[in-house]
């Protein structure tokens, strides 16, 4: 680790300098924001989109979870007060949900770009590999989050969704049960879609972006081929 020099004597450090000198806040600046970045075009703003729209994700799912109730009495009631009542609330819903719509489109685009520009090749198959697990948790993310308004549409397109689960040869029968947590579709199935929805999965999507971003400062990323490449 490179020493940092002791402050001058008599000099007084700003708050910004006492800190940075302790925690290093313009090296950890330096890596990430200013790295030398070939010149790309707006292909390459999908990626950052998703980030973005992940980030959004969350602080809105996380306000959602002051007026949500995850049982099925509640849940299609919250629902209901939070678009009626709640100051803002139907905005905040709106968010949620033409968000993950959107994430799902963006996403998509960000792995049709890197596929086309050959990204998955040399020295980058950990980047999209790491980003193929990503994709199967916003899906994940989608089809549990469905369920919690526990409307007949959610209530139905879980019914389906599992049963598909179900039509898997040999273990199909067991996954089906695990995923609703027994036969039917009822309070526990909501119980287990609402904590994969915000504990599971989410934790899961921080650690893989992590590793994803860690991979893209240290490699980098690819520049859009030329004509001729
Ligand atoms: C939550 C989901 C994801 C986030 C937040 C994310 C974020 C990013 C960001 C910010 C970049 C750098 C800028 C760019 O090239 O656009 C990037 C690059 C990359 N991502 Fe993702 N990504 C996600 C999902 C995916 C998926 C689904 C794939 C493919 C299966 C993927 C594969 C890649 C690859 C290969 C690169 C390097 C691109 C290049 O070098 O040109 N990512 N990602």
């Amino acid at each position: 680790m490179a020493k940092t020099p002791m402050p001058e004597p008599g000099r007084r450090q700003t708050a910004f300098e006492w800190l940075d000198e302790r925690l290093g806040l313009t090296t950890i600046w330096k890596t990430i924001f200013d790295r030398a970045v070939p010149e790309t075009n707006w292909f390459y703003t999908f990626g950052s989109a998703t980030l973005i729209l992940c980030m959004l994700q969350g602080i809105t799912g996380m306000l959602l979870t002051i007026y949500y109730v995850p049982s099925p009495d509640h849940a299609y009631d919250s629902i209901n007060y939070i678009m009626n009542d709640v100051t803002l609330g139907w905005l905040i819903r709106g968010m949620h949900h033409w968000g993950a719509t959107l994430l799902v489109v963006v996403i998509f685009l960000h792995m049709l770009k890197a596929f086309f520009v050959g990204a998955y090749k040399w020295p980058r198959e950990i980047t999209w590999l790491t980003g193929g697990v990503l994709l199967l948790l916003v899906l994940v993310m989608g089809f549990s989050g469905y369920l919690l308004p526990w409307n007949q549409k959610s209530y139905w397109a879980t019914a389906v969704g599992t049963s598909v689960i179900g039509a898997v040869p040999v273990v199909g029968q067991t996954l089906m049960k695990i995923a609703r947590g027994g036969t039917e579709i009822g309070a526990v199935t909501l119980a287990r879609f609402y904590g994969l929805h915000i504990w599971w999965i989410p934790i899961m999507v921080l650690g893989v972006i992590g590793v994803h971003m860690y991979l893209i400062i240290r490699i980098g990323i690819t520049h859009p081929p030329e004509r001729d490449e």
